[in-house]
């Protein structure tokens, strides 16, 4: 999965826009604005409720096409806060180029390249059209330190799974080989134990799991930054909370893929297991100094949007709308937001706070997650 989607020369990610309708999917800030603006207003939110702390970086993992930045940026500048530096990590140089295009002022690849510091762990820089630096990262642990609010939609559904099986000998991983006799792909079962089947499985009563190590090692990473700098974390994807067994496919042209036919022309996610980010958020590992986090979650998307007021706001772009066409437009692209049969249930939202807030959130629990605000 790592190989196919980031390989630097063949991976799905690496050169080619692949949103949209010309694309393979559409995610949920390239349907609508309203998307970006309420969680620019949620974290705002909650960046005012930590005492708006300085230097205050905005972090999105997996920026795509730069679109939920970009709504954000435009919110915080209605807002007036414009002291905000950016960090992108973002494995692909396209769209590294792409979100340069979507919300900075200039968008000279080679130049912004060229000015980076040897010695630094940005591979790129630039500038907002709201005047904040932007740089560019391969990792989240390359991220500058300080008071960070943190950003990852449709980014850990792409981060690699190892599928598990329990069988009578035990659990085995599944792994893919080449059929001899036609040179396809295909799926077969470790013969021994591989590292992977010393994923936390003693309690585990399914018979097939899909486990992420890098899904858990980024969001204890993340969780780290956040006890130790100071910081809010907001993670928002397809998933389930430790119930699924079976999630791994691929997509091209909007339809399912068979990930082994073609590899790299095809987007390959399995859902996010947000009981085992969760886990994660809460359990440093031995030697580690950090604290657990808070987490608050998950809640389906449809009920985050609507407790955010995306019906307000609906309002507001209907009343603006010049033509039919647009104000059409706008309903179908609320409903496929909240809809449960379409993206409202499906996605999830997750957030992480550092324990030290614990008294504040008790009084203000986070807006989006509970009804009682
Ligand atoms: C499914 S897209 C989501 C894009 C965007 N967040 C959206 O919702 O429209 C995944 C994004 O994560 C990036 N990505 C995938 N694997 C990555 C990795 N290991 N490290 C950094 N970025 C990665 C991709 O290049 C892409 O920008």
């Amino acid at each position: 999965m790592r190989e196919v989607l980031t390989n630097p020369s063949a991976g799905y990610y690496m050169n080619r826009d692949v949103f949209g309708q010309k694309g393979d999917f559409i995610t949920s800030p390239e349907i609508s604005q309203m998307f970006g603006e309420l969680i620019a207003i949620w974290l705002i939110n909650e960046w005012t409720k930590c005492g708006r702390p300085k230097p205050l970086q905005i972090a999105e993992l997996g920026p795509g096409r730069g679109t939920l930045m970009s709504d954000i940026l435009r919110v915080f500048s209605k807002f007036k806060i414009s002291d905000v530096s950016i960090g992108l990590v973002e494995v692909s140089p396209y769209l590294s180029q792409v979100q340069e295009k979507q919300f900075c002022i200039t968008s000279n690849q080679e130049t912004n390249e060229r000015n980076v510091p040897k010695d630094a762990l940005h591979y790129k820089e630039s500038k907002s059209l709201y005047g904040s630096p932007v740089r560019w990262y391969n990792h989240v642990a390359d991220l500058p330190r300080a008071f960070t609010l943190y950003l990852a939609h449709e980014f850990f559904d792409a981060l690699p799974v190892h599928k598990l099986i329990k069988t009578e000998q035990g659990w085995r991983e599944v792994l893919i080989d080449i059929n001899r006799t036609d040179s396809t792909l295909r799926y077969v079962l470790s013969r021994d134990r591989t590292p992977a089947c010393l994923y936390r499985l003693e309690n585990e009563i399914r018979k097939e799991i899909e486990v992420s190590p890098q899904s858990l090692v980024t969001l204890q990473l993340m969780a780290a930054r956040i006890h130790q700098d100071g910081g809010v974390g907001l993670v928002i994807d397809y998933g389930y909370e430790g119930d699924k067994t079976d999630t791994f496919r691929g997509f091209k042209n909007h339809q399912l893929h068979d990930p082994l036919v073609d590899p790299g022309t095809a987007d390959l996610t399995a859902d996010v297991d947000f009981a085992a980010l969760k886990w994660a958020a809460t359990h440093p590992r031995t030697g580690d100094d950090w604290k657990a986090n808070l987490t608050f979650g998950t809640v389906d998307q449809k009920d985050f949007l609507t407790r955010m007021g995306i019906d307000v706001r609906l309002k507001q772009l209907l009343a603006a709308a010049r033509t039919e066409e647009l104000a059409r437009d706008l309903k179908t692209a609320h409903q496929m937001l909240t809809d449960p049969a379409e993206m409202g249930s499906k996605f999830k939202f997750l957030a992480l706070y550092p324990a030290v807030m614990k008294k504040i959130l008790d009084r203000h629990p986070p807006p989006g997650f509970s009804l009682d605000v």
